[in-house]
């Protein structure tokens, strides 16, 4: 029979689900990240086995860190964020707890093709029709979810957050499915439905979409709620969170012929991908300050609270990488950057400085809170996680970043006469202790990681799954 006050509270075995595996899967895919800075140091770590080789691990990687980890974290914020915004229980509970069990099965069979090789050789889409065929359905089935609560809910206005989580939906949708037009040859082989340098355009205003919508967006709705909820203090200016939304979602569409300078794509787009590039400067930061600004008169919480320092500093990184992104979008400046390891450090500097640590924050947050507890188990190792997490990015991204520029003017320096001044061995031995940087600097980071999993367990272990009924509820009004 069902419990009449099952309609009375939120619905958080979701939200916990996902957040656990969150945490999971970003030691996972951290570690495999490890292991491939480690191969690119001492390429013999492949073992002689192909499916530990470079080429296959690191698509696992990527895809692991961006829709595993960042994909749990979204999925888990999301949820929690709609209902609490709009005081109403999710919209269809069990087709919520179906996204949960499918997005597990894309992952899995991602984790089983990708190192067997299967792979449709397109970045950030890697995986083949049956598995994309299953990621479209898992996402209508979130956007019916997600759009569903929004339509029940039972208050007024939809706070911000929720417009970023709502873009970051439907734009994911409309992306993964023109992307992942293929043509099946047999069951774990496809071919683009696109051909040459229209393949290559509609790939890549898909993988910067996916930067912007699924790095971006979404987790500027999680800043747009955890910032002012940890703070204790409203955004700063509410007008400019929803000029901010509006620019952004705008100009990001535009800007992808940046990954395809000097290409064979006519020369206008890749000029017209650099000045949207450019022009993504004001938005990307506005969003920064709003954020940082939310702290006004509250700086002093920076000192003792670890989880806003972990969110205020995301911005940190957010707004530097905002700020990197559009100057190496200029032609000139990505004629020395490009296929060097200066985007690698642009993209950690996002990646673990800006995705990573305001995922961390959010999930601070949340499991107290999902398991009855005032705090996670312990505050301390929270600040371990912090300080090690830091000092791992800062040494990711010095050690790219010089290496990058290394490589690119190494690789460009002529002699008198014409002739290359070094050759492309000299280049790789230049950047080895680099690369030993960088496989330190992702020790540490993936070590916060772990800490931060213990520190979890130990507080789900501690608590027991919250039930926490919907305040304008409470005076015991059934729900409508
Ligand atoms: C312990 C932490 C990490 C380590 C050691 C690590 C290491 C690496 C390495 C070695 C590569 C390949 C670089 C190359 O091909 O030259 C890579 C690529 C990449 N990683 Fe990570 N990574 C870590 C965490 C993350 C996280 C948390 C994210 C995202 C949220 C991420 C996103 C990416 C992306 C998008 C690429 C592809 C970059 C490109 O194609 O330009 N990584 N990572
Ligand atoms: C205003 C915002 C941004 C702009 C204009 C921008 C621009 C760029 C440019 C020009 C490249 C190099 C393309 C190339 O030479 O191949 C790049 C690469 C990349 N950026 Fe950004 N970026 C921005 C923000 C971010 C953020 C916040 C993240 C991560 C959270 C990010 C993730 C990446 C990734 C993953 C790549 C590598 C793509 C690949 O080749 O696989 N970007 N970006």
């Amino acid at each position: 029979m069902q419990n009449p006050m099952d309609n009375q509270h939120y619905t958080d075995d979701v939200v916990r689900h996902f957040a656990i595996m969150a945490v999971v899967w970003g030691v996972v895919g951290m570690l495999v990240g490890l292991l491939i800075a480690s191969q690119l140091a001492w390429p013999e770590m492949n073992l002689g086995v192909p499916w530990l080789s470079f080429g296959r691990l690191r698509p696992l990687h990527t895809n692991a860190v961006i829709f595993a980890f960042g994909g749990c974290t979204l999925f888990a914020c999301s949820y929690y964020v709609v209902q609490r915004t709009g005081q109403t229980r999710l919209f269809a509970p069990k087709l919520a707890a179906f996204t949960f069990w499918g997005w597990q099965a894309v992952i899995l069979s991602a984790a089983i093709t990708l190192p067997l090789g299967i792979t449709t050789a397109k970045e950030y889409a890697e995986l083949e029709w049956p598995i994309d065929l299953l990621i479209a359905v898992v996402w209508v089935c979130y956007a019916i979810v997600f759009f569903g609560t929004i339509g029940i809910r039972r208050v007024r206005h939809i706070y911000v957050a929720n417009w970023f989580f709502g873009a970051f939906i439907l734009a994911v949708a409309i992306l993964h499915i023109v992307n992942s037009a293929e043509i099946p040859v047999s069951f774990w082989k496809s071919y683009s439905a696109y051909a040459g340098v229209q393949d290559a355009m509609v790939q890549w205003w898909y993988g910067h979409n996916a930067v912007g919508f699924f790095l971006t967006a979404g987790f500027l709705g999680i800043m747009y709620y955890f910032i002012p909820k940890q703070a204790e203090r409203p955004v700063y200016s509410y007008r400019l969170s929803i000029v901010h939304f509006w620019a952004l979602i705008f100009t990001y569409m535009w800007a992808g012929p940046h990954h395809l300078h000097y290409t064979a794509l006519p020369d206008w787009t890749q000029s017209l991908g650099m000045v949207f590039s450019l022009i993504l400067l004001a938005p990307s930061w506005g969003g920064m300050i709003n954020g940082i600004m939310t702290l006004s008169g509250a700086w002093h919480k920076l000192r003792d609270d670890p989880v806003l320092r972990f969110l205020i500093v995301s911005l940190s990184f957010y707004g530097m990488s905002t700020f990197e992104g559009p100057m190496m979008a200029i032609k000139t400046v990505n004629a020395l950057s490009h296929y060097t390891d200066w985007t690698i450090g642009h993209v950690h500097s996002g990646a673990l400085g800006w995705v990573g640590l305001v995922s961390m924050g959010a999930i601070y947050f949340l499991i107290p809170k999902l398991f009855g507890q005032k705090t996670m188990h312990s505050v301390p190792a929270i600040e371990l996680h912090f300080w090690s997490a830091t000092v791992g990015i800062v040494l990711y991204i010095a050690a790219m970043w010089i290496a990058g520029v290394m490589q690119g003017l190494m690789w460009r320096a002529m002699n008198e006469d014409g002739t290359l001044t070094y050759t492309f061995v000299e280049g790789v031995k230049a950047t080895y202790p680099y690369y030993v940087i960088r496989v330190i600097g992702g020790a540490l980071y993936l070590f916060g990681m772990l800490v931060m999993l213990w520190n979890v367990l130990m507080t789900v272990n501690k608590g027991k799954a919250a039930t926490v009924v919907i305040p304008s509820l409470k005076s015991g009004a059934q729900y409508v």
